[in-house]
């Protein structure tokens, strides 16, 4: 992909990592849009970075995603690259008597069934537009789950293994296809202690690695994943998905 003068859609561009790498790609002359359903924050970002249009989005929303689908087609046919990175993350207590499948469904219906719908609705025009790209944020967390937050986890194995279908679908299309998996990123994701998590790794060096990798065409396989997270990655092949998942899951 090239990292200069696209128009790029971002969805979840109203904060953590869509909202990060939207700046940046505005820096660096994209056209960028940010959607989300949060429209006092797309008005304060937009207000922020001159020439950034902002829309509102609800990606669980069938009759949001048709009216932003003819705003974009009127407005910015020239759309090449999509960044379907919306996504909410839910802790789980299966064991419990009071769990139910709601919190299971919600991130189902976003995680998944978002960006399916997302794609399936910009394909099209991304198809007729010159070095098109679609970027889809999974997770380093689809390789060997955190088991507090199992159906989080399982939507980004999903995404991996569908990204992986997509790409080979469109071998012969001009669209390249390119899954961001992020570590542990200080963001709200899980609620305000994630964002000054000293555990996490910080936004700003976060997005700073993922332009870099971007920069230099280094993400084989199409897969966007820090050095660190190649053990994860690796796990089954490499033998050590059993002592991987017992050191993230203490017993
Ligand atoms: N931070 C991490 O540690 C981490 C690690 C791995 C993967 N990820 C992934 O990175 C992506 C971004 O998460 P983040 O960490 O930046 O968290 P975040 O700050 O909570 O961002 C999530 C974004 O998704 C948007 N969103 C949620 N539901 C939506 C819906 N129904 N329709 C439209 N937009 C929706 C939110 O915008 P509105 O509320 O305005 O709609 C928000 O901008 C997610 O896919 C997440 O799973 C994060």
């Amino acid at each position: 992909m090239n990292i200069t003068g696209n128009t790029i859609l971002i969805t979840g561009g109203t904060s953590g990592i869509g909202r990060a790498l939207a700046e940046a790609f505005h820096r660096l002359g994209n056209r960028v849009i940010i959607a989300g359903r949060r429209q006092p924050l797309i008005d304060e970002i937009t207000a922020k970075h001159e020439g950034m249009v902002g829309l509102q989005l609800d990606v669980d929303d069938p009759a949001s995603l048709s009216s932003a689908v003819a705003h974009i087609r009127s407005r910015f046919p020239e759309l090449n690259v999509l960044i379907a990175n919306a996504g909410i993350s839910r802790s789980e207590d299966l064991a419990a008597d009071h769990w139910t499948a709601s919190d299971a469904e919600a991130i189902v219906r976003t995680n998944i069934l978002g960006v399916l719908h997302l794609t399936a609705a910009f394909l099209p025009l991304l198809k007729r537009n010159p070095d098109a790209t679609i970027i889809a944020t999974s997770s380093a967390l689809a390789f060997v789950p955190r088991a507090d937050f199992p159906t989080y986890c399982a939507s980004k194995a999903f995404l991996h293994s569908w990204l992986t279908s997509l790409r080979h679908q469109l071998r012969k299309i001009p669209v390249e296809v390119l899954e961001l998996s992020p570590p542990y990123v200080q963001t709200e994701l899980t609620g305000a202690a994630q964002a000054s998590d000293p555990r996490a790794m910080p936004l700003d060096a976060f997005i700073e690695e993922v332009i870099e990798m971007l920069r230099q065409g280094d993400h084989p396989g199409g897969e966007i994943l820090l050095a660190r997270d190649q053990p994860r990655r690796r796990a089954e092949r490499d033998g050590t998905y059993d002592s991987i998942f017992a050191a993230m899951n203490p017993s």
